[in-house]
This record gives structure tokens, sequence and C-alpha cells, in this order.
């Protein structure tokens, strides 16, 4: 939710920032902006739309500035204009600033602000700050103590990067629940809020730690307060991966690179007849005493939390709870010392997953993050650390971390089931060898129905409205199918318990509904099928997912996509792609924006 950067050192600092917001884009689109600083001026560029729109003041840039801020915005408070971009400028625009998060007390300081003579320019939030910190360094002529005092007045959300004219060279930084990252180079220093901002420069990173402030400067970076060790990690995020190349949206190259992303969770995962979780960071002998456990998430990453309840089906009787961790966060739960909770998320940043973990911590209870992003806020906040290996994901429709988090989810569930004896070895073998055929399967099936999905898309593509059914295991991706389809093509689209249907979404049914049902050979297979007959009776227009060999789902619809013949619980490692392609192409015919949809953000760091 917004991405900031800023750079100072011995690079022009506009190219430097405009590569990085391209980079961040992900993160918010409604607006962006720049701010440099040298010689006593700062010059500032905004723009409504996308970073694109920066272009014609970069390529016209012939000064060389070797600080600045930038911004990528997600609108909170006030339109998606240019006014309402950032960075802010103070009164008398020599402090510029950037902001992700939200100021949640910022009516009262700027009132407060207004009265002791200050005009504002924009409706955001982020604006009182940059007044914030003029009004301080009025009284005292000390920017530093000014920025610091200034935090201390702020209630919500933020991360900051501020430049002024008071301290050329010199780039303020703060973070509170939204994550902020600084690139160490050589004789340059980065600052933004994901590494890919940065990754072509430097590897070399440095977290902020939870509520720390300080200052970057082209040769060194200094914390406020607390004396703290500066410990710089290596990342190993190769920069190509968080390029198109040849593709034409993220979204598709994702969808293509999940056959990599499975091969490299089983070879890290498995190894021999054996799993282990080398960062779990949780004893196997407490493993072995926990009584229930708690999922957590949002979005994608929920329904992948959901998925999990069925995949851990027959293999332990754990008792599961699964939740949106806006509900959990704010529920009265009674934990025992022998729970666990275990978060999924893609970013890592995700604020309500952020606190659901926090009030699992307050509670004493032991916390597994299943995350794409080493070094986020919730892997360093967790106990234990299942990385999801899924490389950066830009497109903002989640699909390869997506099945990397099921994977992650069944290997956990075969590892913990085989902990407390509750499978044997011959039982884990057979399932780990199904498993590791999945990336083979995969490519295959991708290279068999890449073309047919096309084509049905484009023939589903007319439909206003869609419903995704399945049961059991296929309900939860069911949810994901009509998840992605709304989320890029902007189709109303409802994910439901087939079960569930004949209580009301069978009222939506006529002959221009979608119904995209996923059918795969396994135990409820003749009650969906039944089910079935009921959307074609009122003419709905059925899509199936089906199993490889199935010869009476024709003469339910023509439309089918066969799915690999596997235990069906695997099945959903082809039905995610199908769905995510129908989805994909379905935007496509419909001119979607599909790597950044209207009004979404790949990280959503407020509540
Ligand atoms: C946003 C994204 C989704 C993602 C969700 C949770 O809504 O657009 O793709 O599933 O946040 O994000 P996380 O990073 O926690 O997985």
């Amino acid at each position: 939710m917004c991405g900031i950067i800023g750079y100072t050192g011995k690079r022009n600092a506009a190219k430097i920032i405009f590569q990085g917001l391209k980079r961040l884009e992900y993160r918010g689109y409604d607006s962006c902006g720049l701010a440099l600083v040298e010689k006593g001026k700062i010059i500032l560029n905004k723009q409504a739309g996308p970073i694109a729109k920066l272009e014609p003041f970069i390529a016209g840039q012939k000064v060389f500035f070797s600080t600045g801020i930038g911004h990528t915005r997600w609108a909170t408070h006030g339109l998606a204009n240019r006014i309402n971009a950032h960075p802010h400028f103070d009164c008398q625009k020599k402090i510029a600033l950037a902001h992700n998060g939200i100021i949640e007390n910022y009516f009262t300081l700027k009132k407060e602000l207004i009265k002791k003579g200050h005009s504002f320019r924009s409706q955001t939030d982020s604006e009182v700050v940059a007044h914030l910190v003029e009004e301080f360094f009025r009284q005292t002529k000390d920017l530093e103590g000014a920025f610091q005092k200034a935090i201390t007045k702020l209630q919500g959300s933020f991360a900051f990067v501020l430049i002024s004219v008071y301290a050329p060279g010199k780039i303020f930084i703060a973070r509170k629940d939204s994550p902020l990252i600084v690139g160490l180079g050589e004789e340059e220093n980065f600052v933004a809020s994901d590494i890919p901002a940065f990754l072509p420069f430097t590897h070399r990173v440095v977290y902020l730690e939870e509520g720390e402030s300080g200052v970057i400067d082209a040769k060194k970076i200094r914390f406020f307060g607390r004396r703290r060790r500066l410990r710089s990690e290596t990342v190993s995020f190769r920069s190509i991966d968080a390029v198109k190349g040849r593709w034409r949206h993220f979204m598709l190259k994702e969808i293509y690179e999940q056959p990599e992303v499975i091969e490299r969770i089983s070879s890290f995962y498995v190894k021999g007849k054996k799993i282990h979780f080398p960062q779990l960071g949780i004893s196997q002998s407490f493993l072995k005493k926990v009584k229930k456990i708690y999922i957590v998430a949002c979005g994608t990453a929920y329904h992948a939390g959901l998925a999990a309840k069925y995949l851990k089906e027959g293999l332990s009787q754990i008792p599961l709870e699964v939740e949106v961790s806006s509900e959990f966060r704010y529920r009265q739960i009674k934990f025992s010392s022998h729970d666990l909770v275990i978060s999924i998320s893609q970013s890592g940043e995700t604020a309500d997953t952020l606190a659901a973990v926090r009030l699992a911590k307050v509670s004493g209870v032991k916390t597994i993050t299943i995350c794409n992003v080493m070094g986020s806020s919730l892997v360093r906040e967790s106990d234990g650390f299942i990385n999801t290996l899924a490389g950066p994901e830009v497109g903002v429709a989640s699909t390869k971390a997506y099945t990397a988090q099921l994977a992650c989810l069944f290997l956990f569930f075969l590892y913990f089931s085989s902990l407390r004896q509750e499978t044997v070895s011959v039982q884990r073998q057979k399932f780990i060898k199904e498993f590791q055929q999945i990336p083979r399967l995969q490519r295959e099936f991708l290279r068999l129905n890449f073309i047919k999905i096309k084509r049905l898309a484009k023939a589903f593509s007319k439909y206003g409205c869609f419903l995704f059914l399945g049961r059991g295991i296929n309900y939860p991706l069911a949810l994901e199918g009509a998840l992605k389809l709304k989320e890029i093509s902007y189709i109303p689209a409802e994910g439901y318990p087939a079960g569930e249907m004949k209580h009301g979404p069978i009222a939506l049914i006529d002959e221009y509904k979608g119904v995209v049902c996923i059918i795969t050979q396994g135990r409820l297979y003749e009650k969906m099928f039944s089910n079935l007959e009921e959307i074609k009776s009122r003419q709905g227009k059925i899509l199936a997912l089906a199993t490889q060999g199935d010869r009476t789902i024709k003469n339910l619809t023509p439309a089918v996509i066969f799915l690999p013949s596997l235990q069906e619980y695997l099945s959903i490692f082809f039905s995610a792609i199908a769905l995510q392609l129908f989805a994909y192409f379905v935007a496509y015919n419909l001119g979607r924006s599909i790597d950044k949809p209207r009004n979404l953000a790949k990280s959503v760091t407020v509540e």
C-alpha cells in the first residue's frame, strides 16, 4: 500500500528513483511523484496515474541531483489526483516528505497547525507530517530533533522518507507498522518500502525495526535513540526475477513459473525420504504437544489456509481453525499454551495479519509464518518461518505465491503428522512421490491447455456474473477462482460450496450467467454432478474442470478443462492454474489492466 523510495549518493537520483518507483508500482498506482534536493532548493514533480507519467520530467531533467525521494500512491485520504500525490511540502517548500500508512490523528494535528498559521495544499493525512516537522524546526532550528519530535506526536502506521534543504544529502527515515528497508551501497545508500526497488544496485540490506527512525547519507546510516549494532543482511532475490521480460504481463509470467516454484519447494524441503523445515524455529517437542492450530491470512493467502483444512484431513486429527486476519485480530480467544498460530502471507507486511500474529504473541502463543519475503515484518516477528520460495511476485493478483503456499501447507502437515505419528512412513512416501510429480505434470498441463483455456475464456467473457462451485477441497479453490476473476476482470463472481447453491445463489442463474465448477473424481463427484444438472436445467452456462477420463461430464457441458488423473487433493495444483488462466484471459478480452487492477494494491499495509 504505497511504495516509497529514497536515494542519496553518486548517481543521478532522479533516474534511480524513477526506476525504483517502477519496481514498486504494484504497491499502488493512483498517483506518483518525486522530490530532489540540491543547493538550497527542492524540485518536485507529481502526477495523477501511473509512474510512466513521470517520464517526461525525468527525460528533461538536465541538472544532477544526488538526493531525492519518490512515492507511488494507493489513496486512503483524498482523491487520487495530482495535489494529493506525494511527496508533500511544508509551507516554505523547504521540506518534502513521502509516507506510506495512515496518520489516524491527522485531523486534530491539522487543526492545531492551521491555528498556528500553516496552510495545507492537499486533503491527505500525510501532509500534516511535513508541517509538523516544519513547526518544530521553526522553534529549534534542529531538523533532526524536529523530525524525531514530530514522530512522537503521530498515531497510526507509517513509513517515511523526508528530505530538506536544511540537510542536503540526507534522508530522514522512520517506520511504525509499515515496512522500510535500507539498501547499502558504495558511496550511496537507498531506502525503500520493498527490496526490489533497489535490487539492481545492492543486495546488502538493513531492516528498520518496528518504531525505529534515523538518517542516511551517501556514506552511512545512523539510528536515533537507543544504540543498536548495525546488522546488514544479504538478500538473494535475483533482480531478473522482478522483470517482465518477454511476457505480456507479470501475471502470465508468474502463472508459468509455478512448476519451477514447486520444484524449488520440493528440493528445499524434501531431503531423501524426509521433510525438514530448516527455519521452523519451533521445537519438535512443542509440535508434538500442540493441541490446536489457528491459521490467519487475508485474500488469496486466506484461501490457501482454507484449503489446508482439507489438505490436512487424512493426515492429522489436530483441530484447525482458519480465519481472516481482520476478524481474528479483534476476537477474544482464550488461547492455551499448546496452541499454534500459523500466518500465511505473500508479502509478510499485511497489516491485519501482522496484528493477528502480534495478538497471538502477546498471549504467549507460538507463531509460524508461511511467507514469501525473507526479512519481512511477519518473518521477523514470528517464532518460525516457512519460506514459500516463489521469488518476487509482482502481478497484484497472486498466482505462484498461492500454489507455493498450498505446497508448503501440504508438506507442513505431512511433517507435523509424522512427528505425531499420525501417518506411517509408507503412506508419507506415497504422498511425497506424488507431490514430486506435480511440476512435470503442470508443465504438460500448461502446454496442452493454454490455447483451450484462452478460447473458453473468450467465449465466457460475455457473461455478466459468475458462480464458482466446488465441494470438499474444491470449495476453497472455487473461492479463489472467483476472487481471481473479480479482481482482474471486475465481473461480479462468487465462490460457493456447491451444496449451498440452493440456499440462494441459484436465484442468479439464467442463460446469461457463467458457472465454473470444479468436479474432480472423488467421493463427492455424484453430488456435484446433481448440482450441475440443476444449473443446466436453468440454462446456466457451465465451464467444468473435470478429471481426465471423465466421460459423463460431456453430457453436462461441452466446455470442459481436463485435469490430470491424480489423487483429488493434488488436483488443486492444476485447477488453480486453470482458474488463474481463465481469469487472466477473460480480463485480457475485456481489455483490463491485468497486473494493476483498479483500486487494488499488492501489499495491504493499512487496516
Ligand atoms: C492483497 C493482494 C492479494 C493478497 C492479499 C494478502 O489483497 O492483492 O493478492 O492475497 O493482499 O496479502 P499477503 O501479502 O498477506 O499474502
